[in-house]
């Protein structure tokens, strides 16, 4: 056996990393971009980058409150970006622009009152001609924003899952990931979800934050479950730099790792003996919950519009947004120019997707999934088999004990050690261009 990897390296939920994009010489048109692209499946994703607090972990693109009426200029630049990305794909489509899922995400998309989620919907729909009751529409919300006449819009307009960040239902602990909450404001804001009768509901909790403890962590599972959610999502804590747990001292490394990799066993097992089938190694599903656009579960040939600040757009060769940042000035001074920008009808920053790159990032993306990679699959879209692309780092794999040997040979499937192992085996599949350039990029 080679020495094993740490566990928790980064979390790979888009490929490659907004770490590792640039701004782009050329700012390509969109027109052109899109002009070649196939245009009847696409994924709207809508960013809100406004959130009540900071909380101390995160390390999303979004910043607190929003003075002076930033929503509603957000809301505006929004609505500009959309009817210039909605005219770019429309010039000279010969086959209809069509919308297959939508999500809006953040930060926290119900920051906006219920008169401006209505504006955000209407943008979806008459801007980029998405049919958000025809298809399925994820919202994630925090409790103290997850507010009846909130929720009663979303689920009028078609809202068919909804998100919500608890981390834990224990105070002390919600304290100390320096996301102060009570108890019974998550349990009424839960309340208020269940009363809007969105189809699925998804909880996110956080293990490994200072003090937590198996017995806590299963008051917080058991609390969680008590809600029958349709989907739960389980996040090992990270300390990111420029968050304010980054800033904090570290507890032993070696140590917090061993508590997450328990505290993740206990929690997966937990689940599983209650009815939950694991999707990946954060997600977990209730058996036979509908599937209503989970955000992990996109399908990496489908093409991606992003509208708003933070969100990333996917060609079939190029992966573009705006600037990225994580410390609160840096973001603020984005925002900003984001709401004074009249000129949306190219791409700024961002990394050319390769043949190569894109072999990793399906690789990446069906391998972290439970069920596994269809070798054949993989073979009809690219002509070869993983093992010849990546002999290597599949060998590297098997000698770690990360894939499941009982899966014969037209599977590609991690063991339950190789899900655990998810956030050290997606980095390991990174491109040497790709490492370099994250390594390259300064955090601001
Ligand atoms: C957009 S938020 C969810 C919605 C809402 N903003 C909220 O916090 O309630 C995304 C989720 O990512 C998870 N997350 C973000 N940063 C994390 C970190 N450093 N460690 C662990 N989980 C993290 C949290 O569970 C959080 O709920
Ligand atoms: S976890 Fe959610 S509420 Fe907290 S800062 Fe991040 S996006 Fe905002």
């Amino acid at each position: 056996m080679t020495n094993a990897p740490r566990p928790y390296e980064s979390y790979v939920y888009a490929y490659p990393h907004k770490t590792a994009y640039r701004p782009l010489a050329d700012r390509p048109a969109l027109r052109e971009l899109w002009a070649d692209e196939r245009k009847d499946a696409l994924s709207l994703y809508l960013h809100i980058p406004f959130c009540e607090v900071r909380c101390g972990f995160c390390n999303l693109f979004t910043r607190i409150g929003a003075p002076d009426e930033l929503t509603t200029r957000y809301l505006d630049a929004l609505d500009r970006q959309a009817t210039a990305v909605a005219d770019a794909l429309h010039a000279g489509a010969a086959t209809g622009v069509r919308f297959a899922a939508a999500a809006f995400g953040g930060g926290t998309p119900t920051f906006l009152d219920a008169g401006e989620l209505e504006r955000l919907c209407d943008i979806a729909e008459k801007r980029m001609g998405a049919d958000l009751r025809a298809v399925p529409l994820s919202v994630e919300t925090s409790p103290s924003t997850a507010t009846a006449d909130r929720l009663s819009v979303l689920a009028e307009r078609g809202a068919t899952r909804v998100s919500i960040g608890v981390q834990s239902f224990v105070e002390e602990e919600a304290k100390a990931a320096v996301r102060p909450q009570r108890r019974s404001d998550v349990e009424a804001a839960l309340g208020r979800i269940r009363d809007a009768r969105i189809p699925v509901l998804n909880i996110d909790l956080i293990y490994g934050i200072d003090g937590q403890t198996p017995e806590s962590w299963r008051l917080s599972l058991d609390a969680a479950l008590a809600w029958r959610p349709e989907e739960l999502y389980l996040y090992p804590l990270y300390a990111r730099p420029l968050t304010p747990l980054g800033r904090r001292a570290h507890p032993s490394e070696a140590g917090w790792d061993a508590q997450r990799l328990d505290l993740y066993r206990r929690g997966r097992d937990h689940l599983l003996a209650r009815g939950y089938e694991q999707v990946s190694m954060r997600m977990f599903r209730r058996s036979g919950a509908p599937r209503e656009g989970a955000d992990d579960y996109a399908c990496q040939t489908d093409g991606m519009i992003g509208l708003g600040c933070g969100a990333r757009s996917y060609t079939s060769d190029l992966h573009y947004s705006f600037d990225y940042a994580v410390g609160m000035r840096e973001i603020r001074s984005i925002i900003d120019a984001y709401t004074t920008t009249e000129d949306f009808s190219r791409a700024e920053v961002g990394r050319a997707v390769d043949a190569d790159e894109t072999r990793r990032r399906h690789l990446l993306q069906s391998l972290l999934q439970a069920e596994g990679m269809a070798v054949e699959g993989y073979r009809e879209r690219f002509g070869s088999r993983p093992a010849d692309d990546f002999p290597g780092e599949l060998d590297r794999f098997a000698g770690l004990g990360w894939l499941d040997t009982d899966a014969g040979p037209d599977l590609l499937r991690l063991s339950p050690t190789g899900l655990a192992y998810s956030d050290a085996l997606g980095p390991a599949l990174f491109s040497p261009a790709v490492r370099a350039a994250m390594a390259a990029y300064e955090a601001k």
